[in-house]
């Protein structure tokens, strides 16, 4: 049995929530899916770090560095712990972005023979729900080595179509990567036949887990992806902090990406080597406290517990849902149902443009996103210039979905005028 969340309370670990908006207006935080709120605790951690324990690390001999160094490598531990990972498999990155090119360009840097190495004939494998940072990486490596990219398509209900699984990952796939959570239609998409077929195939599964990590358990150590990538900031954590998780040999065999201090085993003035991973991967001087205070974040997290939070947000997302499906002129885009789907709605009303829709909320201080949301071929799918989004965390509650309804009713009323 979950205990159940507790927003009004947890709402006071975040200072933001202190503040109003638009003229004194509460602040309803619907957006949690472009950036969540921080708590104390990540703010806390992160000044501290500057204010207290400041230095470079893995350099130095002094106190500082040593304290910087524990804090540094103290957050990888907590990262590893958070995903069920070895610490060696995690990288720091500056975000899941970052994350996500790292791997592509490695890829594209495998020399012949590499078991990542890809030429013409050979496929890489996205889906049409991908948001740009897993679709943009995976075209230019297409374009890079002439591998063919494909992708699985979308069906009515939102979910992946997968009857073509065995013609879209075939023999010549290498690469498979695709979104754990869609960022439009809360879709989480089954991992398993996929994963069944891509290994089957010899191919390597990406999991772009940046709208499931923060909300869900997730475990590498069960779930079968080869890599994961997600941000900080996201959950909970600062910005400019991201995470790519892979299983040791396969960051074994992969490439560098970034080149300079700290990757190296040994230099010479015309050679290298690689130091393992994680150093590998995280060339220079790291962003150190924004991996403290992911740390932080995680640790808060699983203090609330990712069951409960996923259990509170299904809760608002089917009051949202049922709610919409009560207004004249709602178009819901994703599943309607609470099968195999995260806290993010995504939603049209006739009528009324998604930034006239997102202007009017904020005017009563609620805060959506509206646009493509950084997944512009998802939306042309759907048959939709942009879309009004409500994503939902630990910190809202079912009294801001009734405020979202209310404005959703208020904007048709306001809007009918001009009409
Ligand atoms: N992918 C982020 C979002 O969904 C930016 O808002």
């Amino acid at each position: 049995m979950l205990m159940p969340l507790n927003p009004v309370k947890i709402r006071k670990d975040f200072p933001i929530f202190e503040r109003t908006v638009r003229d004194g207006k509460k602040l309803i935080y619907l957006d949690s899916g472009a950036t969540s709120q921080k708590p104390f605790a990540v703010i806390d951690a992160e000044v501290n770090f500057y204010k207290f324990h400041n230095a470079a690390v893995h350099r130095g001999a002094h106190q500082l560095a040593e304290e910087a160094t524990d804090a540094y490598e103290g957050a990888r531990g907590l990262v590893a712990g958070f995903i069920g990972a070895s610490v060696d498999e995690v990288i720091f990155t500056k975000s899941a972005t970052e994350s996500i090119n790292l791997l592509a360009y490695a890829m594209g840097n495998a020399p012949r023979g590499n078991r990542f190495a890809l030429s013409p004939g050979d496929k890489i494998v996205v889906t049409e729900m991908e948001h740009h940072a897993n679709l943009i990486p995976w075209q230019e490596l297409s374009n890079r080595t002439g591998a063919t990219l494909d992708w699985f398509q979308v069906n009515d209900e939102g979910r992946l179509d997968l009857s073509t699984l065995h013609a879209v990952i075939s023999p010549e796939t290498k690469v498979v990567a695709i979104t754990h959570q869609s960022n439009v239609l809360g879709t989480i998409n089954p991992l398993d036949e996929i994963l069944k077929r891509a290994h089957e195939v010899g191919a390597v599964v990406v999991l772009d887990a940046c709208q499931s990590i923060p909300h869900l358990a997730v475990d590498v150590s069960t779930l079968g992806v080869d890599f994961l990538a997600f941000s900080g900031h996201k959950a909970l954590g600062p910005t400019g902090v991201g995470i790519l998780w892979g299983k040791a040999e396969l960051l074994d065999q992969l490439p560098p990406f970034l080149y300079g201090g700290s990757m190296i085993e040994s230099v010479t003035m015309t050679e290298s080597t690689w130091a393992p991973s994680p150093r590998k991967f995280e060339a220079g001087v790291p962003n150190m406290a924004q991996a403290v205070g992911l740390g932080a974040a995680l640790e808060y997290l699983q203090a609330v517990g990712l069951n409960a939070i996923h259990k509170h947000e299904i809760d608002l997302t089917m009051q949202l849902i049922n709610g919409l499906q009560k207004i004249e002129g709602v178009k819901i885009f994703g599943p309607t149902n609470n099968i195999m789907r995260g806290g993010t709605v995504s939603f049209a009303v006739d009528q009324i443009h998604p930034h006239d829709l997102g202007q009017y909320l904020d005017s009563l201080g609620i805060a959506v996103r509206t646009g493509h949301h950084c997944a512009w071929p998802l939306n042309k799918k759907l048959g939709v210039a942009a879309t009004t989004r409500a994503s939902f965390y630990l910190y809202n509650d079912s009294d801001e979905v009734e405020a979202l309804l209310d404005g959703v009713l208020g904007a048709q009323k306001y809007f009918a005028r001009f009409s």
